[in-house]
């Protein structure tokens, strides 16, 4: 049977820092090409890297701002000044931001697949920066779905924000969450078992199926 090692420790453990609890130091140079280069390092059906990068580093955070601002105002034509402002400086609550963006290739594999890889790829980011030490949540928001807000960052109709990946250095512990129950989810398979779907404990009746769903292109 495999030892218990640090790998499984941090496994274990990970939890994503609230962006409240992140401060500078942003990952250094060394440390953020060795995040990527992990978060590039994911199961990709057919070498296609479904995927790619945008870094928002310490000046780009400030520079997002202006489009973050015009973008907010389709999600509410009556926002304030004030609300305005506030949005606009999303970018600026974490050291480092990294946008994971799924890009759909040319190619004869699934795109239910290569959208997998892309959050495949978010997860090994947040792995990456936790195991370096340093804190990090995976966020998307409303500008991950802002139509001015994909098109001003150069997202066309092959693309789609996995996630923003928010780094920073932690301030505090993370507390630990409530995970699934495993009895609820977890099935050891034989002919005439009923399968554990989670549907009892983890379906929200009132809000029923989610409409939004990934954008294909035809
Ligand atoms: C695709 C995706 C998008 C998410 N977007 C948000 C978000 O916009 N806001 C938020 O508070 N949490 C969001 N979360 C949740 C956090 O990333 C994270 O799952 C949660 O804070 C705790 O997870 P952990 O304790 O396993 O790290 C998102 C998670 C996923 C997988």
């Amino acid at each position: 049977m495999p030892n218990s090692t640090t790998a499984t420790k941090h496994l274990l453990t990970r939890r994503s820092t609230s962006i409240r609890n992140m401060v500078d130091p942003a990952p250094s140079q060394e440390d953020l090409k060795t995040i990527l280069k992990i978060g590039a390092r994911v199961p990709d059906h057919g070498k296609r890297a479904p995927w790619y990068f945008i870094v928002f580093d310490e000046q780009a955070r400030k520079d997002i701002a202006p489009l973050l601002r015009e973008s907010y105002k389709q999600e509410d034509p009556n926002a304030t000044d004030a609300k305005l402002d506030l949005e606009s400086e999303r970018f600026l609550r974490a050291p480092l931001v990294i946008g994971v963006i799924s890009r759909i290739r040319e190619a004869k594999h699934p795109m239910w697949e290569q959208v997998l890889s892309a959050g495949a790829v978010c997860l090994n980011l947040c792995h990456a920066a936790h195991a370096l030490g340093y804190g990090a949540n995976w966020l998307t928001e409303w500008y991950s779905f802002n139509d001015h807000f994909k098109k001003g960052l150069g997202l066309d109709e092959r693309d789609n924000v996995a996630g923003f990946i928010y780094i920073g250095t932690p301030t505090c512990s993370n507390e630990e969450r409530e995970r699934p129950y495993l009895s609820k989810i977890v099935t050891h398979w034989s002919p005439d078992t009923p399968l554990n779907k989670g549907d009892k404990e983890y379906n929200q009746p009132k809000f029923g199926l989610p409409k939004q769903g990934v954008k294909f292109p035809d």
